[in-house]
Parts: C-alpha cells; structure tokens; sequence
C-alpha cells in the first residue's frame, strides 16, 4: 500500500513538471543568449547570491515570501511563502531564479499596493509550452511554440522592479511608478549585439538583444547613468549630480552610493568631506534608512518607519561645500561610489564575500586650479 503511494506521487509530480523547460535546457538553440544570461543578476537567487541568502534568512527563517520575485518560478511558490516549504538546491524551478521561462511566459501585470503580480500565461495540458516573443510569425521548434504579445514589452520588468512594501506599509524599495513602460528598461539594458537569436540564425538577423542585463556591477555601463560637474569660486565648491535614468539611484536596501571628495596640495591631502565614513557627509550619502518603533534597524522586514535619501529619476541637485582657499596647481578628485552591501549589513549578517563592502568606483572627475 506505501510503495503504490509513492509510486502515484512520483507520475503525479513528473506530470506537473513536465512542463517546465529549465534554463540550461534554452542553450540547447540559444546557446549565445544562455551564456549572456548566466552572467547576469537574473541567474543570481537563493542559492548562488550570499547576500539576499543571508538577508532572506535572517528576515524570515521560515517563511521565504522573497520567492514572488527572486525565486518566481518555484513549483510550490505558495509552500515557500508560507513556510511550509523551504529553498531546495536539487530543485531546478528553485535554483533557476529569475529564469528564462519564467519571463518569456508573462502575459501580464496585476498593480498592486503593496507589490506588483506577474500573472503567467496559461499553457495547455500536453502540449509544448507557449513562449512570448517579438516576432510577427515566429517558427516552432521541438521544444516551444513561440506567440507573439503586443503588451509584451511594456510590461516586462514592472511586475518585479517597481515597489514592494512591507507589512507596516513602508516602502522597502521603489524604483519605477506603475505607469513607466518597460520598453525604455529594454533599450538600455539590454542592447542590441551581434549574435543570432538561435544558433542557426535562421532568419539571419546576425544580431539579438543582449542579456547580460548590464548594471551597477559593470565598470563601463554604470559610469553611464550619473553626471558630475563642479564649479569653484573663492571658498565655495558646488558640485551638481545629474540622474540621467528614468529610476532612483538608489533603488534597494542593500545599496549605498556616495561621493568621496579629496582636495589635494603638492600630493598631500589638504581637505575631505567625512573623516572616517562616507555617512558623516549626509548630503553626499545616498541609502535607505529604517526603523522600528524608534530604533534603527537594518532589515527592513519589520520596520515601522523607512526613508530614502535619493536622486530620483532625471533629478538634479547641487551640493555646496566650504574649502579652503585654493592655489593654482590645487587638485580636486570627486569620486561616485557604490557599495554592494552598506556597512552596517555586517551588524546582522557576516558575509563571507568582503568585496561586497569594498566600495567600487561608479565614477571620477578631477579638477585642477589654474
Ligand atoms: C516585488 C519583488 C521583490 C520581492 C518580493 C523581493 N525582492 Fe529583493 N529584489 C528585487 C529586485 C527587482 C531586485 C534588483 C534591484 C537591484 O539590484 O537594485 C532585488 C534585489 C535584492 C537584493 C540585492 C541583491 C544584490 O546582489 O545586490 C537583496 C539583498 C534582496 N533583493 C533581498 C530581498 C529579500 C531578503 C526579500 C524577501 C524578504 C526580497 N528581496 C523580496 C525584487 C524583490
Ligand atoms: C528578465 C526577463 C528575461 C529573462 C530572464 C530572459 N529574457 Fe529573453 N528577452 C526578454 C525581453 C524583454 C526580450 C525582448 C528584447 C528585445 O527584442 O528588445 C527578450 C528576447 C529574447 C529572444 C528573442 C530574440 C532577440 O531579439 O533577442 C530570445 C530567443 C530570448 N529572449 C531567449 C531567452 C533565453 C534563452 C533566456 C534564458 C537563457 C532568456 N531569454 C531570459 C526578457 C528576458
Ligand atoms: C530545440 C531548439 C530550441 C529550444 C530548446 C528553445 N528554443 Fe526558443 N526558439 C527556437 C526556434 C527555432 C525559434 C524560432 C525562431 C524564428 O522563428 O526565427 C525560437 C524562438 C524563440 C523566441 C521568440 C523569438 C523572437 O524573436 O520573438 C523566444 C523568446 C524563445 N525562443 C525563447 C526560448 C526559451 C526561453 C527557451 C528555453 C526555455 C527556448 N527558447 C528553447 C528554438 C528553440
Ligand atoms: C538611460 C538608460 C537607462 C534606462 C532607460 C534604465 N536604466 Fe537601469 N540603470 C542604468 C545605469 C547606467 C545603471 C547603473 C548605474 C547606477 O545604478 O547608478 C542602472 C542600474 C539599474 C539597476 C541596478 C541598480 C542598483 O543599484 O542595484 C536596476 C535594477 C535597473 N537599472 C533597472 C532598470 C529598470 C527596471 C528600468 C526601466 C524602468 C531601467 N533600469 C531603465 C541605465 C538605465
Ligand atoms: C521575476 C522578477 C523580475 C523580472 C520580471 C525582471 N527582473 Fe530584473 N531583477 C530581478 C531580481 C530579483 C534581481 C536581483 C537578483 C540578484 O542580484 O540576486 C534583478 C536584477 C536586475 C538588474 C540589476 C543588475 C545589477 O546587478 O546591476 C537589472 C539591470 C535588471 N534586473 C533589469 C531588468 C529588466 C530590464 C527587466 C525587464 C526586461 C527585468 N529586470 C525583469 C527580478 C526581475
């Protein structure tokens, strides 16, 4: 009687499964859009990204709700959510994050306060899954039949990158507003290059759209994204940083992005704007800041207050500080930074991988007095 159990759950769970085509299973025909793809964000979840590891667990032991986003694929999404299940590495619909199906099945967007919800398209029992595409008439292949959706495009991103509030109702991120269309997101991050869509290239189009969702982690790309200029007169230094993206820059958490301002005589360092850390300079010092009934706290599952210090999309704003009199030949080095993971992450996680509080350079300008 036990073994006849066991065996009908097995067909049972085969059955469901059935449909899914994991990520590795796309290289099979789009071998150069799975390489790109495995070197982004998207293929980073639970399992191969120390910090939302870390910070999900110590979030919620449990319960893992994180998984409507980074995880969104899972085979029991509602078990993860309400604890009755937790993250499992031999399960692909688990360690294939944000995966390739699991996008290319969205058919739309449900708005919703507290988080967007992708809803799926709906694929008929036995037959090849149904794949959202560009193309007019696109060819089936073994594996997929291929639809085009008009809406495709504009929604895209929207249902996991706008907002997510916690249970208190405090924002814990907000990137994009509900009415921002997704294809201007497309066009920056994921540019066209050289490559067919499938190895064949059968329609020789020689080129696809990149997907290495290029971001904050790229040392090229994310000089693109903020404008630094300054201007000196007598005591006065006034720098203006320019958002040039249709989104926040700062737009999680985790992050924290700042300038480094070292004014330099005869290469010796004669002015800076914090001593020790980058926070002493608030206007400089971009982050979220949360805290429960009062008192500051780091992971923002619980927190009952939440602010932002921001550049928000297309913003300017000029900072101005008081120097010292400068001589000709004085050397200003203003340097955008970010860092992975604030300092103050290390006060309720120990992370293993140090870089992430390394700060990189986002960007430098140098002005020397004439
Ligand atoms: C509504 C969708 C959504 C939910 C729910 C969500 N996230 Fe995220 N999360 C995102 C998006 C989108 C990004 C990428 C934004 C970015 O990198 O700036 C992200 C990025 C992160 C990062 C930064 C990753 C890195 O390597 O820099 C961490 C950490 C993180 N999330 C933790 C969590 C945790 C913990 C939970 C659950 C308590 C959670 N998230 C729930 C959408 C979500
Ligand atoms: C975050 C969502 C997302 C993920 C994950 C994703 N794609 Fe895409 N993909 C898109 C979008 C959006 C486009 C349309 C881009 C355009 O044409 O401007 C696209 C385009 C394509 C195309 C059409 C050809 C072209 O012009 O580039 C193919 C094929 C494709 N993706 C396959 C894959 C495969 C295979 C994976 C995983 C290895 C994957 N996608 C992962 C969003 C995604
Ligand atoms: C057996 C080969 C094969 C496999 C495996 C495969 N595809 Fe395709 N795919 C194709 C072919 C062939 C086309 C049609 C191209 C055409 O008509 O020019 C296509 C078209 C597409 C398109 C539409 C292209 C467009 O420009 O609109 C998308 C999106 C896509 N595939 C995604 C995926 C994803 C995601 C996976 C993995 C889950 C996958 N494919 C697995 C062969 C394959
Ligand atoms: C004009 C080009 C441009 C457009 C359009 C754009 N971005 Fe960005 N985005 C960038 C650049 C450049 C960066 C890296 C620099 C930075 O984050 O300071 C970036 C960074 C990001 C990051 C990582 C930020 C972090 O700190 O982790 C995410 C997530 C992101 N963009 C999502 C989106 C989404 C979603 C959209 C559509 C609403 C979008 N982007 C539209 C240029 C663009
Ligand atoms: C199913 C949810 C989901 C969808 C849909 C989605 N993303 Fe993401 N995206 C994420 C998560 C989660 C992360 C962070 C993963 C991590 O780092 O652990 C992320 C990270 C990113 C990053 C950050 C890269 C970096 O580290 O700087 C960029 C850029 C990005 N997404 C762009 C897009 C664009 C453009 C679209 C639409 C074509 C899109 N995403 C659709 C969930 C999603």
């Amino acid at each position: 009687m036990k073994k006849l159990t066991i065996l009908s759950s097995f067909i049972f769970i085969i059955f469901l499964n059935a449909k899914y085509l994991d990520n590795h299973s796309c290289s099979e025909c789009h071998e150069k859009i799975y390489e790109e793809y495995e070197t982004s964000a998207h293929s980073r979840g639970y399992f191969n990204n120390e910090l939302h590891r870390k910070i999900a667990n110590k979030a919620d032991s449990n319960r893992y709700e994180c998984a409507t986003c980074h995880m969104p694929m899972a085979d029991n999404l509602k078990d993860l959510i309400n604890g009755k299940a937790r993250p499992n590495k031999n399960n692909k619909t688990h360690t294939d994050a944000v995966s390739c199906y699991f996008c290319h099945t969205i058919a739309y967007v449900k708005k919703a306060h507290n988080h967007n919800i992708n809803i799926k398209a709906r694929q008929a029992k036995n037959f090849k899954p149904t794949i959202y595409g560009l193309l007019d008439n696109p060819e089936d292949s073994d594996k997929h039949s291929s639809n085009k959706n008009p809406l495709y495009k504009k929604i895209v991103c929207i249902g996991c990158h706008s907002h997510k509030l916690n249970d208190n109702n405090i924002t814990i991120f907000r990137a994009m507003s509900n009415n921002q269309n997704s294809v201007r997101c497309i066009e920056c991050h994921m540019p066209k290059v050289s490559g067919g869509v499938e190895k064949m290239d059968k329609r020789a189009r020689g080129e696809h759209a990149s997907h290495r969702f290029l971001g904050i982690h790229d040392k090229e790309f994310r000089k693109k994204g903020i404008d630094i200029n300054a201007t000196i007169k007598d005591k006065i230094l006034e720098i203006t940083l320019t958002n040039k993206m249709p989104h926040p820059l700062i737009i999680q958490p985790a992050r924290a992005k700042f300038l480094k301002i070292v004014i330099e005589r005869d290469n010796k360092v004669i002015w800076k704007n914090y001593k020790k850390s980058p926070s002493e300079d608030k206007k400089a010092y971009f982050a979220y800041s949360f805290k429960k009934d009062g008192r500051k706290i780091i992971i923002p599952a619980t927190a009952t207050e939440g602010s932002v210090h921001n550049l928000n999309a297309k913003e300017s704003k000029i900072l101005i500080y008081t120097i010292p009199i400068l001589k000709k030949g004085d050397k200003i080095v203003i340097s955008l930074y970010v860092q992975f993971a604030k300092s103050d992450c290390t006060k309720v996680i120990n992370l293993s991988n140090k870089k992430l509080l390394k700060p990189e350079l986002i960007k430098k300008l140098i002005v020397i007095k004439r």
